[in-house]
């Protein structure tokens, strides 16, 4: 289980400070797809960094299992952060290897054995349906290829929590369907609890079973996805909704 117990986090800037994330609880059960759904500059990215610790929160605490992670330090912090699973909407794949050294990364970094490495690697890129490309580099594939690599990549050390930050927003709509049922399948099948950042209600509609709506630092509205959607209580939801209804395609859910 994944709770967030009053975290805060402010930004020092030329201008000031600046409250990025002001008091959020959150509980995220183990096995949730759990969106985090807001428009740009809500704070989504700062909440999922503050859940890796990839930056700190300034006040609250991140608590994992019931252990609270937020001071860890050296090898329990490098340990905690193999524990969670990251993919991006860049994907962020290391353009001078091939797809397996980008998957055996992980394990190369924790002095894993080569030959198990490869074996881990190979299978998960068989699960994740690009086998095939084993030996090409990230520039010869499509995005939701590499999209596929990035997802091998992160689940290479069985991560037991799993953070996308909009994981399909540089993905046509198609593209964005295919990943995400991958990551809903991939959810099922081994129990990685996975956290949906996105602006997208249609990708919150289709994987998510609980969403937490973030508005300029704060939590608006959670529950689960459909209640939220269908009757939402705050303002800034219903804004949501009436802007997506603007955009949609006949492929989108909404
Ligand atoms: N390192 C930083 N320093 C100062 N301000 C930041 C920093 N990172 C993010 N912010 C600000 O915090 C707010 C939330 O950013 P972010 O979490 O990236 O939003 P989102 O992912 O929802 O688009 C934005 O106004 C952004 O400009
Ligand atoms: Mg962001």
């Amino acid at each position: 289980m994944i709770e967030l117990r009053h975290v805060s986090k402010q930004y020092r800037t030329r201008k000031g400070a600046f409250d990025a994330l002001i008091d959020i609880n959150l509980r995220i059960d183990d096995g949730d797809m759990f969106g985090i759904i807001g428009e740009s500059g809500a704070g989504k990215s700062t909440l999922v960094r503050c859940i890796n610790l990839l930056d700190r929160p300034t006040s609250g605490s991140i608590v994992i299992d019931g252990r609270d992670v937020t001071g860890y330090q050296g090898r329990e912090l490098r340990a905690f952060r193999n524990s969670v699973g990251m993919i991006f909407q860049d994907f962020s794949l290391f353009q001078q290897r091939t797809v397996l050294d980008n998957v055996t990364f992980p394990l190369e970094v924790m002095h894993v054995d080569r030959g198990e490495a490869r074996r881990r690697a190979t299978a998960l890129l068989e699960r994740v349906g690009i086998a095939d490309k084993a030996q090409s580099y990230p520039s010869e594939l499509s995005g939701g290829q590499q999209q596929r690599v990035s997802i091998a990549r992160a689940l290479i050390n069985e991560p037991k929590i799993m953070l996308c930050d909009e994981a399909t927003s540089a993905l046509d709509s198609r593209t964005t369907i295919q990943i995400l049922d991958l990551l809903r399948d991939l959810n099922r099948e081994m129990g990685v609890t996975m956290v949906h950042i996105t602006h997208s209600l249609d990708v919150a509609m289709r994987v998510t079973n609980r969403i937490a709506v973030i508005d300029r630092g704060r939590i608006a509205e959670e529950g689960p996805t459909d209640e939220v959607l269908t009757s939402p209580q705050s303002e800034t939801t219903r804004l949501l909704i009436a802007h997506s209804k603007g955009t949609v395609s006949d492929e989108e859910v909404l």
